[in-house]
């Protein structure tokens, strides 16, 4: 009897992990022609300064960019190292395939999910995202995954927005969570450190950017 129910809730959790996957999915394809102008003050004001910390930190001879977007890291993409990069927008894909032609960036761009990774265990030096994880539907999944596929000696490098650890302040990020998914897909209350620990990653550094809203994080598998 226990069975049946356990089975039956994880068949509901599928399907509606699957269900919210492309809610956010075709949120990305319909916002993907304006997000770059949409992006452009705050991409200006600070984005950018802190984009430039991936060409010094992404090292070996290969790396995975998780969620490219339009592919605003691309100009910091150092040379020599194979990068494979993955978004599960085909619209934010066609993109960032754009840009990589005009910059000239040789990269593999592949049209996927973080929550299910093709690639096998143990494959990439480096790992790195930059605001992707206030997103993806099943974050400790989709971390658990780049874990997988990490060297034992590899590295973690994420650059998110996140739940301030204020009170009241994360109470207001609550509260208007819900309306800022709707419109642009993202969740602003995330508890990403607490789900980069959870899916088994082990924190190396937490620097605060702007009050503790946005962190740069290096993690080791
Ligand atoms: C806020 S945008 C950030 C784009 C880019 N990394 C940047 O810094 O401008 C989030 C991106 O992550 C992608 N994304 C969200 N969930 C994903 C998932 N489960 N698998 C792959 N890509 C995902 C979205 O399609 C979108 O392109």
């Amino acid at each position: 009897m226990c069975t049946h129910y356990t089975g039956a809730w994880k068949l509901i959790k599928m399907q509606s992990d699957s269900i919210k996957t492309q809610r956010i999915k075709s949120r990305y394809n319909r916002l993907a022609f304006f997000y770059n102008f949409m992006e452009a003050p705050i991409e200006w004001l600070r984005f950018g300064t802190w984009r430039h910390r991936l060409t010094k930190r992404i090292s070996g001879t290969t790396a995975l960019e998780v969620g490219i977007g339009t592919g605003k890291n691309l100009s910091y993409y150092p040379h020599g190292i194979k990068i494979t990069a993955i978004d599960f927008s085909p619209k934010m894909l066609t993109r960032a395939r754009k840009a990589a032609v005009k910059l000239t960036i040789n990269v593999n761009l592949q049209e996927m999910d973080v929550q299910d990774l093709q690639f096998p265990d143990n494959y990439f030096d480096v790992v790195f995202a930059t605001f992707v994880f206030c997103s993806v539907p099943d974050s400790v999944k989709g971390l658990m995954e780049l874990k997988r596929v990490c060297k034992p000696g590899g590295k973690l490098y994420l650059l998110e927005h996140m739940r301030p650890d204020n009170a009241l302040l994360g109470f207001i990020f609550d509260v208007i969570n819900p309306l800022v998914v709707r419109i642009v897909g993202a969740n602003i209350n995330r508890r990403t450190m607490n789900n980069i620990r959870e899916a088994g990653w082990r924190i190396t550094l937490e620097e605060k950017l702007s009050t503790d809203i946005v962190r740069w994080i290096e993690a080791s598998p």
